[in-house]
């Protein structure tokens, strides 16, 4: 195994450190609450954590709006206490990746604070000014991804600046070298500071096109997602290898970078040796339900029918990055829905539901991403009513589903589905109070089910998600499956059958089979190849070659007798 980086033989973890566990009484998790946790992580395989935003922030996006990029936020401690949590975690084979949130800063950033205070401020063009159309509204019509406009008026410039998240997020203007430069020497800050990689936020709207025009509105309120208008805009690469050379390049670090939207075919301008990073956070698998773009009012809900997609989707991805890069494997993050929720029935079984994303994620080809609660199998929350939610994208979503005609219930229901809280809530340590995440009072509800789900519960029980999710890490990470998980090719197989995802991983003289049945019926499928293998792992005791039961996932491992 001697040909793969560290960060392609082992699994990362991301944490939502404001979710994780609080050591003050905050209600708020903290850093100090990841160190106390690094050696539960070691449990699971983690060589790496990626820590979503920690830097000081309003928190208007939950610290995806950053005013000050080396700083860290005093909710969670302080610098020391991230120096801690790095060298603790490097003590413990774990390295800390950041999160770079560079298309835009909060609006309480100091530099967009002095860019808005006049035309002729030294940082002025920092960020997207534009005037207003003759009849005083806004340039275009582009809305933003968090529903609304995508420009907000600016009294004392008289004109309007872009944002392509929330009203808080001024964009940066990536055509100003300073711009560039500064954003560089933060990057640098941290590697100084010895983190293990970055995680690079929605780095596809970087580059603005030339001139700003109207769009084909896509929504009865005259607008049009500023995704279409503005994502993956032709030069944008030119400053990516200018990032590359400045930052990454040289470092023994990872860089997984947010980019939806870009086409398997320019996988080699992205990623691998020629590319710019290591990794793509690509989102086929996450928007089965989204055929019309982004509006959480216009997804077609869970339907078996998504499961020959995802089967396409994922092969798909599996093959592009097996000729460019490295596949990071999720299915979950901070943004998205649980994945037993995701990918089955409300009706599913839900402990088999969760062990079958466990036998995905520890068997495709890739590094696997691991959400925080996902390796407990932890689900969707519904709360009855839109004030619940913390989650800014929820607040428009539901604006957004209302406008469209959708009734209250109806718009209530979508949020239910779509929020992003329903990744958000606090993590369940403990059957005790705020199951042990906090003494104080949570910054969202913890789950009710958290006695049932929770490290401590788990943790106890050999069948429990926890417990599999550590099998599948040591299967991954060590013994007999080990090498061909980590380094052998990927083959499809049954790609017609509508329930059962399967396919084989091949190195050297060994072959591992994953099957995992997406349905309620037992399903039967004929692989004559199978024929001598052993079996590595059930979710269900007593498999059998030949049928699988409802929501069953098998591997197995088999000796070919010959190195290919
Ligand atoms: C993607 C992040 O994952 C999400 O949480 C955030 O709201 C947006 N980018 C804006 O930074």
């Amino acid at each position: 195994m001697n040909d793969l980086k560290w960060w392609q033989k082992t699994n990362v973890y991301q944490v939502y450190p404001k979710s994780f566990l609080d050591t003050t009484g905050s209600g708020m998790g903290d850093l100090n609450g990841v160190t106390e946790k690094l050696d539960y992580l070691n449990t699971l395989g983690v060589g790496a954590v990626w820590l979503t935003p920690v830097y000081p922030s309003p928190m208007v996006d939950n610290g995806y709006d950053i005013a000050d990029f080396t700083g860290i936020d005093p909710s969670y401690g302080t610098m020391a206490d991230m120096e801690r949590l790095i060298a603790e975690g490097k003590r413990r084979g774990i390295r800390m990746v950041m999160d770079l949130v560079y298309n835009h800063s909060s609006d309480k950033h100091p530099w967009f604070i002095d860019s808005k205070s006049s035309r002729d401020s030294e940082h002025s063009d920092w960020y997207i000014w534009r005037d207003a159309k003759p009849d005083g509204s806004a340039p275009t019509n582009w809305r933003s991804i968090f529903g609304g406009s995508a420009w907000t008026w600016c009294e004392a410039r008289q004109q309007y600046y872009l944002h392509t998240f929330a009203e808080a997020q001024p964009d940066l203007n990536w055509e100003n070298p300073q711009v560039r430069q500064a954003l560089y020497d933060a990057a640098n800050f941290w590697l100084d500071k010895g983190v293990g990689g970055f995680r690079i936020d929605a780095i596809v709207y970087i580059k603005k096109p030339a001139e700003f025009v109207d769009g084909e509105p896509d929504s009865d309120d005259g607008m049009v997602n500023i995704h279409s208008m503005i994502a993956n805009t032709p030069g944008i690469l030119d400053f990516l290898h200018e990032f590359k050379e400045k930052v990454f390049q040289g470092h023994d670090i990872f860089t997984v970078a947010e980019a939806n939207g870009i086409e398997p075919e320019d996988l080699d301008k992205w990623v691998g040796e020629k590319g710019v990073f290591d990794m793509l956070f690509e989102f086929s698998h996450m928007n089965l339900e989204f055929p019309h773009g982004e509006l959480w009012s216009q997804a077609t809900g869970y339907s078996p029918a998504i499961i020959p997609r995802l089967k396409q989707v994922l092969s798909a991805s599996q093959f592009a990055t097996a000729q460019n890069g490295w596949y990071p494997i999720f299915f979950e993050n901070h943004d998205q829905m649980r994945c037993v929720n995701h990918y089955f029935p409300f009706t599913a079984d839900r402990i088999l539901a969760a062990k079958a994303v466990a036998v995905m994620l520890m068997t495709l080809r890739g590094t696997p991403f691991i959400y925080e609660g996902q390796e407990l199998g932890l689900a969707n929350v519904a709360w009855g009513s839109i004030e619940n939610y913390n989650d800014i994208s929820s607040h428009g979503q539901y604006d957004l589903a209302l406008a469209e005609g959708k009734t209250p219930a109806e718009a209530l229901d979508i949020v239910h589905r779509y929020s992003r809280d329903n990744a958000r809530t606090p993590m369940q340590w403990t059957r005790g109070k705020n199951a042990g995440f906090t003494t104080g009072t949570p910054w969202l509800p913890v789950h009710e089910d958290f006695r049932q789900q929770c490290v401590e519960t788990e943790a106890l029980d050999e069948d429990s998600v926890l417990s599999f999710y550590r099998r599948m890490a040591r299967l991954r990470l060590y013994g007999e499956a080990a090498g061909v998980l980590q380094q052998g090719d990927y083959t499809e197989l049954l790609p017609e059958h509508p329930s059962i995802m399967a396919f084989k991983r091949r190195f050297g003289c060994r072959s591992v089979y994953t099957l995992i049945n997406f349905t309620d019926r037992a399903e039967f499928y004929d692989l004559p190849e199978l024929t001598g293998a052993k079996l590595l792992a059930e979710t269900i005791p007593d498999s059998a070659h030949g049928s699988l039961r409802p929501w069953e996932s098998v591997i197995y491992i088999k000796e070919t007798g010959e190195a290919i």
